[in-house]
């Protein structure tokens, strides 16, 4: 791939906890090395560009310009709306997450929300939710992609991104706008605990015998069957592992409001 020819990524963070961005760095095929300097060129990302103060905001405002209907706007977080967006302001003209949002996404060849704060709201848009924290295509008018999770797995992120700059175009979406790919089936059909929840060997209590011979989590609150996402198949942090592989359910975090709508995250 020429240098000329890398896809221009605009990514910025509304209110999150940069999960979804340590979740992107650990990606293994390709590397994050491999991924920024062969394939993508990161014009901008709080966390990881060198640029600060005026430099970074410049470096937006630039991207925003040269690459206007050519860059992939990626947005971490969800977006405050309560008081006019003012719970959430960036760099050092106070510009509001609201703001910002739809001056980087006017220009966007595509938007894709990374993880479920940008795609649904996420853990700040639980009841009450204060700052009236919504998923970014609850406040612009553009076409989004989700890629949900909590954090999604760099797969998913990679993998989205990768399809685009191969076919130059989106992935089939479900309902909730998430890759079909990724999220088209749940994470109960290939849970590696599968055999035990058919034949009925459940964990009764964590830390019991059923516990360490790697029994089904349903029993201790595994959302499993109600969530879809490939975790199961293509596990985190380069293959390591996963929630369930670990020996807690899954709490469904790539569902719509998932905090509220499938708790308690501990019971069935
Ligand atoms: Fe953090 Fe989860 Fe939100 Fe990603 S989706 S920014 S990991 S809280
Ligand atoms: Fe299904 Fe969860 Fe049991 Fe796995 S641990 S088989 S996802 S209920
Ligand atoms: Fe999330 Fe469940 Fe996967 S909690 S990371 S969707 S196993």
């Amino acid at each position: 791939v020429k240098l000329a020819d890398r896809l221009p990524l605009v990514w910025i963070h509304l209110a999150e906890c940069t999960g979804c961005s340590e979740s992107l760095i650990r990606t293994d095929s390709p590397t994050i090395d491999s991924l920024i300097f062969d394939y993508v060129s990161l014009e901008y990302h709080e966390t990881l560009m060198a640029a600060a103060g005026w430099q970074a905001e410049e470096n937006l405002e630039n991207a925003i310009k040269n690459y206007a209907g050519r860059y992939i706007l990626l947005v971490e977080g969800g977006v405050p709306t309560a008081m006019n967006g003012q719970y959430l302001t960036v760099g050092a003209h106070a510009r509001t997450g609201l703001e910002l949002i739809h001056h980087a996404a006017s220009s966007a060849a595509a938007i894709f929300s990374i993880g479920t704060c940008a795609s649904f709201g996420g853990i700040q848009a639980a009841a009450p939710n204060p700052t009236g924290a919504k998923g970014v295509d609850k406040v612009i008018s553009n076409p989004v992609i989700n890629i949900p999770g909590c954090p999604p797995s760099s797969k998913n992120i990679v993998g989205t991104l990768v399809y685009f700059i191969l076919f130059g175009t989106l992935p089939a979406i479900d309902v909730y706008s998430r890759p079909k790919w990724a999220y088209g089936q749940r994470i109960h059909d290939k849970c590696e605990r599968r055999s035990h929840f058919d034949a009925g060997e459940f964990v009764e209590s964590f830390g019991d015998e059923g516990a360490k011979e790697g029994w089904c989590l349903y029993k201790q609150g595994c959302k499993g069957p109600y969530t879809f996402n490939n975790c199961s198949v293509e596990r985190f942090n380069q293959h390591t592992n996963w929630p369930i592989g670990a020996g807690h359910g899954c709490m469904g975090c790539s569902e719509p409001d998932f905090w509220d709508a499938m708790g308690p995250l501990e019971k069935p």
